[in-house]
C-alpha cells in the first residue's frame, strides 16, 4: 500500500477538495538557507533577544539591521528546491483535477522561494526578507540591499526602515484569512516546521477541532506530531514531491 493512500485507506478521508498548506523553515534547508532550531541552526549562532525581538531593534538597530541585511543578501543567491517546485505543480494542478479543489499556501518562511520556485499566492505570516517597514509612514516596500546605511523610506523620505519581519513578541500577518483558509478546507499539510512557535504550532489542533484531515511532512517528529494523523519522515526535497505525485497521479 502506498504512503498516500493511509490517510484515505484509514477512511480519514475522501478526496481533499481544499487544501492548507504550512511551510516552515525545514523546506528551505535543502537550498542551503539555516533553519532555526536544528544543529548548528540559527538560534545556536545567534541569541533571540539579541536580534528578532522590538525590544532588541530598539537597544542596538546597527546590531539587527547587520544581521538582516546579512541574511536578505545570503537568500538572493539561494535556489528553490523539488519540494518548493513540487508545490507550485500542486497549485496549479489541483483546481485542474479537482473541481472545487484549492490550495492555500501559509510559510513561516521569510525567504522567497516560494515565490522563485513558481508559487503565485503565498501568505508569509511572518513577514518577508525583500520587504521593508516604515516605522514612520508604515509603509512597505519591495527591498533587496542593506538598510543598516539607514537608506530614506521610498513611500516618505523619513530614514525610519525596518526589516519587516515578525519579531518575537509581534503579532502575525494575515491571521485572518489564514483561519478563513482552514475553516472551509478538507486537508492541513504541514511541512519542514519543529512546531514550536504558535500560532503557526496550534493549527494542527485548530484543524482537528474543525475535523480536517492532517499531514505532517518533516524530517524527524514535530512538537506536535501527535496532532497529526499522519507523519511522513524525509527530506522535503523527497517526500514533498512524493506527495504530490500521489495526490496528483492517484
Ligand atoms: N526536510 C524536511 N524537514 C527538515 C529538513 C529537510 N531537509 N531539515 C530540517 N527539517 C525540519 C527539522 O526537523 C525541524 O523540525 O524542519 C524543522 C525546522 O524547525 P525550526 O528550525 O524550528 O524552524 P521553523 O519551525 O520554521 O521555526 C518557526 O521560529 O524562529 C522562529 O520566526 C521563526 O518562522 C520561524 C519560526
Amino acid at each position: 500500500m502506498t504512503a498516500a493512500r493511509s490517510l484515505w485507506h484509514e477512511g480519514a478521508m475522501t478526496t481533499p477538495h481544499k487544501i492548507v498548506i504550512l511551510t516552515g523553515a525545514g523546506i528551505s534547508a535543502e537550498s542551503g538557507i539555516d533553519t532555526f532550531r536544528d544543529g548548528g541552526g540559527l538560534w545556536e549562532q545567534h541569541r533571540v533577544e539579541d536580534v528578532a525581538t522590538p525590544e532588541a531593534f530598539a537597544r542596538d538597530p546597527e546590531l539587527v539591521q547587520r544581521f538582516y541585511d546579512m541574511r536578505r543578501a545570503a537568500v538572493q543567491t539561494k535556489l528553490p528546491n523539488p519540494a518548493h517546485v513540487a508545490l507550485v505543480r500542486l497549485e496549479r494542478e489541483w483546481p485542474v483535477r479537482v473541481p472545487g479543489g484549492d490550495v492555500t499556501l501559509v510559510t513561516q518562511n521569510v525567504d522567497d522561494l516560494h515565490e522563485r520556485g513558481g508559487s503565485l499566492r503565498v501568505i508569509h505570516m511572518h513577514g518577508e526578507h525583500l520587504s521593508a517597514w516604515c516605522t514612520a509612514c508604515d509603509a512597505r516596500s519591495r527591498w533587496d540591499g542593506p538598510l543598516i546605511h539607514r537608506p530614506a523610506c521610498p513611500a516618505c523620505g523619513v530614514p525610519a526602515l525596518r526589516p519587516d519581519i515578525v519579531w518575537f513578541g509581534e503579532i502575525p500577518y494575515r491571521m485572518d484569512e489564514i483561519h478563513e483558509a482552514l475553516s472551509e478546507a478538507d486537508l492541513f499539510v504541514s511541512i519542514g516546521t519543529s512546531g514550536a512557535v504558535y500560532p503557526a504550532a496550534g493549527f494542527v489542533r485548530l484543524a482537528r477541532e474543525l475535523g480536517l484531515a492532517t499531514l505532517e511532512l518533516n524530517l524527524e517528529r514535530s512538537q506536535g506530531s501527535g496532532w497529526f494523523h499522519e507523519t511522513r519522515l524525509g527530506a522535503a526535497s523527497e517526500i514533498v514531491p512524493a506527495w504530490v505525485d500521489g495526490l496528483l497521479d492517484a
